[in-house]
């Protein structure tokens, strides 16, 4: 038997996909043709949905429509926002997500057909819903009744409104919807991946996605953005940053926000949210979470060649927008929830099952001993 590709796959090209392509080394990423340069500063997150979905962006009366379809399939089932209300009161909102997704699968409707029609309509009502999961997740546990969906808002809107109780500015709900956007979807990025291993045993749409959040949460991969700002929160002040990061070089510890599998280079996506951080900390007096930011990137840079990711400078991007920490990811998964439902359905239009080897490194010709005798 051949041997094991590189640690962690490192390198392996698993399968084709449509939907994003990604060049690590010239920090190039791309939707359906469309560069991220490109979408980033014109074309709202449904818009990007409906691109990835569709392969083509929308003419007006098309994605007019497709955000009327969406808005009108927010509001979760009731036995979903019960289940929700049973967690325990320390449950993380992730694992709160991960829930809530999964109990909206044993209500779908279409929960067992895998039909492209089927496919299609759960992939609405689980970009709908996500955001209307986490909303009543963040207003539970401050004892709060969740908020029904106002369907005449946009999805991001809706999202701030539902969340707080209160509508968002439009430059707040401007800057939470591109980071959405910058979020939809990364190749065959681990929660991708578990997605569509998932969707390939011809499991679920349901399954899929849960298995993906369940993915998200770790600090290696979507977690990192709260533990991004956690760091920064730590460190406290940018003359601090020299210091801090002296202790964190000797100590080998791994700055969360910095590093890419797939990225030898600036993150494109780190290019928008960087410049996001900047505008948005400046209005909010947090300035010197972006002074520190800086120094860190440039120091991460200059020492380590290690360029921040997509996590590192939305972290200042939500904690300027006034969003708790602990919901950093679960708004990562609003977005890639996107990029998730569009690799099932692309996994199941030309199925086969993914199921590589292992290769053995533990003993072999072992013989049986007695209890007795052992
Ligand atoms: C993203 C990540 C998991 C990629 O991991 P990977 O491709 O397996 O790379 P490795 O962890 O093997 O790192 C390679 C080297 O760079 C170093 N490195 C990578 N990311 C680092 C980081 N964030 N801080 C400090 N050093 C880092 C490693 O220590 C390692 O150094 P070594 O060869 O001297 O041991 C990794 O960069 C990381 O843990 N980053 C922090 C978490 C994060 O931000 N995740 C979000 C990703 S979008």
């Amino acid at each position: 038997m051949t041997a094991a590709a590189g640690k962690g796959l490192e390198g392996v090209v698993a399968s084709q996909t449509s939907l994003s392509f990604i060049d690590g080394l010239k920090g190039i990423l791309v939707y359906r043709g469309y560069n991220i340069h490109e979408l980033a500063p014109n074309v709202s997150f449904p818009e990007s949905v409906f691109l990835l979905w569709n392969g083509r962006l929308p003419r007006r009366s098309e994605l007019d429509e497709f955000e009327v379809t969406l808005a009108a399939q927010r509001t979760l089932d009731p036995r979903t926002v019960e289940g929700l209300k049973g967690l325990p009161a320390e449950t993380v909102p992730m694992s709160a997500l991960r829930t809530g997704i999964s109990l909206e699968g044993v209500y779908d409707p279409d929960a067992e057909d895998n039909s492209a029609e089927a496919n299609r309509r759960k992939a609405e009502r689980l970009v709908a819903r996500t955001p209307t999961i986490i909303a009543a997740i963040h207003r539970i546990r401050q004892g709060l009744e969740p908020l029904d969906p106002d369907p005449s808002l946009s999805l991001s809107a809706d999202f701030v409104r539902m969340a707080n109780g209160e509508p968002g500015t439009d430059e707040a709900v401007d800057a939470l919807d591109r980071t959405l956007l910058l979020y939809l979807d990364h190749g065959f990025n681990a929660s991708t991946f578990a997605c569509r291993v998932i969707a390939a045993t011809l499991g679920d749409m349901h399954s899929a996605v849960t298995g993906g959040v369940g993915a998200l949460k770790g600090e290696l991969h979507g977690g990192a953005n709260a533990r991004a700002m956690h760091t920064l929160l730590e460190i406290g002040d940018p003359e601090n940053v020299g210091p801090w990061l002296d202790r964190a070089f000797a100590e080998k510890r791994k700055i969360m926000g910095f590093g890419h599998r797939v990225y030898k280079t600036e993150d494109p996506r780190a290019t928008h949210l960087r410049e996001m951080s900047r505008v948005l900390t400046q209005q909010a007096g947090l300035g010197k979470f972006y002074e520190m930011s800086r120094k860190l990137e440039d120091r991460m840079i200059s020492e380590k060649g290690i360029n921040p990711n997509v996590d590192f400078y939305c972290a200042t991007v939500y904690y300027a927008l006034g969003i708790p920490i602990d919901l950093y990811t679960p708004l990562f998964a609003i977005g890639r929830m996107g990029g998730w439902t569009a690799h099932v359905m692309e996994q199941h239009a030309d199925n086969r099952l993914i199921r590589p080897r292992a290769e053995y490194v533990g003993e072999m010709d072992l013989r049986w001993v007695p209890m007795d005798e052992r």
